[in-house]
């Protein structure tokens, strides 16, 4: 069955690059991000990982742990990983599961038969602390994901988390953010001296981080 944003991410435990892996204990109380790859050995897939393991130091900033899926097993995992180092100039420096029975592809519903019967589409699923889906991604096999904008959309699901905004269209961290429409005025005033209002229903203010 789909997951729908709000349910709780579906735990297992599988064999992955860094041993055995259970999503639920890994993640503790940090953010975390599973990303699935169609197949080892593959081009778009060997430079996603690479870019992922760049931004590490921007994961950590964050206290999102990443965790890479591929229907693939840890033996050839690691010896994939060679190539994404060398290629890319990055270590794989976070667990890439090993699926290759599809037990968490199919758990997480990666695979979309009309686009493939057997590998799994570029699936992304952000979960919050609460273990609850915050937001999911499908890209197909072919388009490499872009890791910038998941780290963008990050900060807007981290902000909003933690205080009664909203981010607008193209927002980026240290933009405005919109005052949610529940909050009334003098609730708005209160939390947010000095609020903008543009419309309304559409009440600005400076970034709180
Ligand atoms: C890739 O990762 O390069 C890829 C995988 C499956 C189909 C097409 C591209």
């Amino acid at each position: 069955m789909a997951i729908r944003l709000g349910d709780i991410a579906p735990d297992f435990t599988a064999d992955s690059t860094a041993g055995p892996i259970s999503l639920h204990a890994h993640l503790g109380s940090s953010w975390g991000i599973l990303f699935s790859h169609p197949k080892d050995f593959t081009p778009v897939c060997t430079t996603e990982l690479g870019a992922v393991a760049a931004l590490k130091p921007e994961w950590d900033k964050r206290d999102v742990k990443v965790v890479g899926l591929s229907v693939d097993s840890v033996a050839d995992h690691h010896a994939w990983a060679g190539d994404i180092a060398d290629v890319t100039g990055s270590a794989l420096n976070f667990p890439l599961v090993a699926d290759p029975d599809r037990t968490v592809a199919t758990l997480y519903d990666m695979i979309h038969p009309n686009a493939d019967s057997t590998l799994t589409v570029r699936s992304v699923f952000v979960i919050g602390p609460d273990k609850k889906v915050k937001l999911t991604l499908t890209y197909p096999a072919a388009t490499g994901r872009n890791f910038d904008e998941l780290l963008r959309v990050v900060d807007s699901l981290q902000r909003t988390a933690q205080h009664k905004v909203a981010t607008p269209a193209n927002w980026t961290p240290g933009d405005a953010v919109i005052i949610v429409p529940s909050l009334s005025d003098t609730e708005a005033a209160e939390a947010f001296p000095g609020f903008e209002t543009l419309k309304p229903y559409l009440r600005t203010t400076p970034d709180p981080r």
